[in-house]
C-alpha cells in the first residue's frame, strides 16, 4: 500500500500557510503523497471572543497561550490516531474506542503522530532532522505566538506523542508560522516520491551522508549561454572530462565551505581529505595539521 504523510498545522493564522499549495508540496498534495490540513486554534477556543492568550503566572512581559484550546485542539487533531493506536488511553472514551477498532503491533509504532513545536529555546533544526522527520507518517506542527504555550501543553502531549521543539536559527520570529513553512520545505523534498529526481538530494549541501560532497556547502552552477556579459562559463565543465569535472566541483565546493562556512570546514578534519583537498582549503584560508589528514 502506498504511504501519505500526513501533515497537520495548528495555528492562530491558516491564511499563513497558503504557498503550501504551490510548487513541489502542493503537487504532492495534489498527488496524494502528502495530505496537509490546516486547522484554526481558535475553533477550539471556548470564550466569545475567542480568547487563545493570558498574562504569565509568575509576571513578565507579553502574553502566554492557554492550555485549554491547545489541548482540545490536539485532543482533535492526533486522538483518533493515538487512540486507535493505542497510544493514549487517558479517556474513558478512547479506550473504548481503542477496543473497539484493535490495530497490529507494528501499525502502532509507524502511524504514531510527531507534535512539532517550533520555538527558538527549541532543538536547532537541520538536515538531519528533516530526513528524520521526512519518514514519520504523521506530523503535527503546533505554532505559538506570543511568548509561547503553557508548558503543560507539551508536558501532556508526552504521554501520548512523540513532541520535538524545533528552532530554525539563532534569531527570534514573531511566531512558529514561517518557521513550520521552511521546515516544511526541507522535510516534503526527502519524502519518497516527492521530489522527482532522487539524486539531487544526495548532492545536496549537508547531502545524504557518504556521498563526494559530505560535509560540504554546494559550489556553484552554470547554464547557457556559454558567454554572458562577458563572463564564461568554466572550460573544464565543457570539456566532457567526468573525472576533472568531479574534481573541479570539490574544489569549487571546499573552496566555498571554507569561506563561508568555517564551521562546517573545521569538522571536515573528522573526514576524509587528501593532499589537494588540504591545498585548496588552505588556499581559501584554511589550515589542517597533519593530524587530521587521511592517509
Ligand atoms: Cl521555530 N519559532 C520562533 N518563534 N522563533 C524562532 C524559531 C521558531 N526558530 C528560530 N527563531
Amino acid at each position: 500500500m502506498p504511504t501519505q504523510t500526513a501533515i497537520d498545522i495548528i495555528t492562530i493564522f491558516p491564511e499563513y500557510f497558503a504557498p503550501l499549495g504551490l510548487s513541489l508540496i502542493g503537487k504532492a498534495v495534489q498527488r496524494g503523497d502528502i495530505v496537509v490540513r490546516v486547522h484554526d486554534l481558535r475553533s477550539w477556543a471556548y470564550d466569545a471572543h475567542r480568547t487563545v492568550d493570558d498574562a504569565p503566572f509568575g509576571g513578565g512581559p507579553g502574553m502566554v497561550m492557554k492550555p485549554e484550546p491547545w489541548g482540545a485542539a490536539l485532543d482533535a487533531v492526533v486522538g483518533d490516531l493515538a487512540r486507535a493506536t493505542g497510544n493514549s488511553g487517558t479517556e474513558p472514551a478512547a479506550a473504548a474506542r481503542a477496543e473497539r477498532a484493535p490495530r497490529a503491533a507494528e501499525d502502532h509504532a509507524s502511524r504514531a503522530p510527531v507534535l512539532i513545536v517550533p520555538t527558538p529555546a527549541g532543538a536547532l533544526f537541520d538536515q538531519a532532522m528533516a530526513a528524520e522527520l521526512a519518514r514519520a507518517d504523521h506530523l503535527v506542527f503546533a505554532c505559538g505566538r506570543y511568548e509561547g504555550i503553557d508548558a503543560r501543553v507539551t508536558e501532556h502531549a508526552q504521554h501520548r506523542m512523540a513532541v520535538r521543539e524545533v528552532s530554525i536559527g539563532d534569531y527570534v520570529l514573531g511566531g512558529g508560522e514561517p518557521a513550520v513553512l521552511v521546515m516544511l520545505e526541507a522535510i516534503c523534498r526527502l519524502i519518497p516520491g516527492v521530489l522527482g529526481n532522487a539524486s539531487s538530494v544526495a548532492d545536496d549541501s549537508f547531502g545524504a551522508g557518504s556521498g563526494p560532497m559530505h560535509g560540504l556547502v554546494e559550489g556553484p552552477v552554470y547554464t547557457r549561454p556559454r558567454t554572458w556579459r562577458g563572463l564564461e562559463v568554466p572550460a573544464v565543465l565543457l570539456s566532457g572530462d567526468h573525472a576533472s569535472i568531479a574534481r573541479w566541483r570539490r574544489d569549487q565546493a571546499l573552496g566555498r565551505t571554507a569561506r563561508n562556512r568555517p564551521d562546517l570546514a573545521a569538522q571536515l578534519a573528522h573526514h576524509d581529505l587528501d593532499e589537494r583537498d588540504v591545498a585548496v582549503l588552505a588556499q581559501s584560508g584554511f589550515a589542517f595539521t597533519g593530524d587530521d589528514v587521511a592517509h
